[in-house]
């Protein structure tokens, strides 16, 4: 990957694909892209930060990865973090030597690109004082720094870069006159109202840190853009892998609902650095039921004990910040627009086996609002969170899935849910998961 290479990939298979998720994130893509993993030589990250929690289960041992792409995990890929992912160095430090403990060793085998911006902690405090309901509407972020991160770097003079740590004497005067105005900044929105301490916001306790991210990370900083040229040239196939979940797009989503970047396909070129004509294949993934953490709209959440029933069964508690999901039927309006909007050219389905035992799993198939039938999700929340659905409700199955390896062998009831969803969306599902394990997975071609 590394060499420079005039070749040209013309005449060879493209097989370059691109892992999304279809819903407001949690989707299940971390096993999607450990499980197609393997056939790639090159599995990208192009959006989003350490608010993304992907778990990954091998055998006995789970995995919990926030900024590194989930290839990391098969140790022939070369995974690379792109220019548009906002990267908190704290915290890649933590997450490669929490592998490093466990045996995985990413020593040339991980490139962070050297223009993807930095979370500083004064990011992570202002996310938190914007959420604390006194700032205008409460989203229900993180707290992991995304929106302040990303907002800094639309505003350029005062973003830092992963080639800033590199650099870092460069830049002794702005980042000493930045802290100086991001705590003054943060005290006058009231940071202290908010119980939220500003005291390690200061030049040299930021410097220090960013001197030990400078020491532990800058093996890593790379040009990737002109690194995946290289390997499309050769022939590498890339796997692109998205974080959240296309109903947090920031343009698409249930805005201001959302996160603060571009959550599918539409994200790859820009923060990935690569051609917008590379991808011709985009695995859609949804769960077999729909689930929502933080605030905002959610027509087919189930408030009763269904919706318990399925957060015990199916674990729905966040990896990054423990919250209870809120849980609810599928939503196929919502899977229709993300399919047309995100490219999604096949699906992958989750989580089949948490809805087993139930007498009747109900899917969403439009809306009406104030009484009039509606095609799409209203721009407006307070309209979308007032939509009313229209829930169809098919028979569930009472046999449990996990064991099942072919899509013949499932029961009926099953079969039809998933046949029905396909033909709602208008996408093939190609791939139904019945468990966490990588083994646990049906495969349709
Ligand atoms: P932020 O990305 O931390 O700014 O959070 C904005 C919204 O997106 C909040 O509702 C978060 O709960 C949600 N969110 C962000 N990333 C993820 C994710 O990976 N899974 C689920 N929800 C997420």
């Amino acid at each position: 990957m590394s060499s420079a290479s005039n070749q040209s990939n013309i005449g060879q298979e493209n097989r370059h694909a691109c892992v999304v998720g279809m819903g407001w994130g949690d989707e299940g893509k971390g096993k999607i892209v450990d499980l197609l993993a393997g056939g790639f030589d090159v599995v990208v990250r192009f959006n989003g930060g350490a608010n993304a929690g992907h778990t990954v289960r091998i055998g006995d041992d789970s995995f919990a990865l926030h900024l590194l792409p989930s290839g990391v995990l098969r140790d022939k890929a070369i995974s690379v973090i792109g220019p548009g992912v906002v990267v908190d160095p704290i915290a890649l430090i933590e997450e490669i030597e929490g592998l490093e403990a466990r045996g995985i060793d990413l020593a040339g085998r991980l490139l962070v690109s050297d223009r993807a911006h930095l979370v500083m902690p004064y990011h992570k405090l202002e996310d938190r004082l914007r959420d604390s309901g006194t700032q205008g509407k409460k989203i229900g972020t993180t707290a992991k720094g995304i929106g302040p991160c990303y907002a800094e770097k639309m505003l350029r003079s005062s973003a830092f870069r992963m080639i800033d740590l590199v650099h870092l004497d460069r830049h002794t005067d702005r980042l000493k006159a930045v802290c100086e105005r991001k705590a003054a900044v943060l005290e006058a929105m009231g940071a202290d109202d908010a119980g939220i301490n500003t005291i390690a916001i200061n030049y040299d306790e930021i410097n220090s840190t960013l001197e030990i991210a400078e020491r532990k990370l800058s093996k890593y900083v790379a040009e990737t853009t002109s690194c995946l040229e290289d390997a499309v040239a050769k022939g590498q196939q890339v796997l692109f892998e998205s974080a959240n979940g296309m109903l947090l797009d920031i343009d698409h989503g249930t805005f201001p609902y959302v996160t603060a970047s571009h959550t599918g396909l539409n994200g790859v070129p820009a923060g990935a650095g690569v051609s917008p004509h590379l991808v011709r294949r985009c695995v859609g993934v949804t769960k077999a039921y729909a689930t929502r953490v933080g605030n905002g709209p959610f027509p087919s959440e189930l408030l009763d004990e269904r919706g318990d029933r399925i957060r015990e069964v199916g674990r729905e508690f966040g990896t990054t910040t423990g919250r209870p999901r809120r849980c609810g039927w599928l939503d196929a309006v919502t899977l229709r627009q993300t399919k047309l909007l995100g490219g999604v050219t096949e699906i992958a389905m989750m989580h089949m086996d948490t809805l087993s035992g139930m007498a009747e799993v109900g899917i969403c198939t439009g809306y009406s609002l104030r009484g009039e039938a509606i095609r799409s999700m209203p721009a407006d929340s307070e309209d979308f969170a007032a939509v009313d659905p229209h829930i169809e409700m098919l028979p569930g199955w009472k046999d449990d899935v996990s064991g099942v390896t072919k899509f013949e062998s499932l029961p009926a009831e099953a079969r039809n849910y998933v046949t029905q969803v396909e033909e709602l969306v208008g996408a093939p599902i190609t791939m139904v998961s019945v468990g966490p394990e990588r083994n646990q997975t049906i495969h349709r071609t």
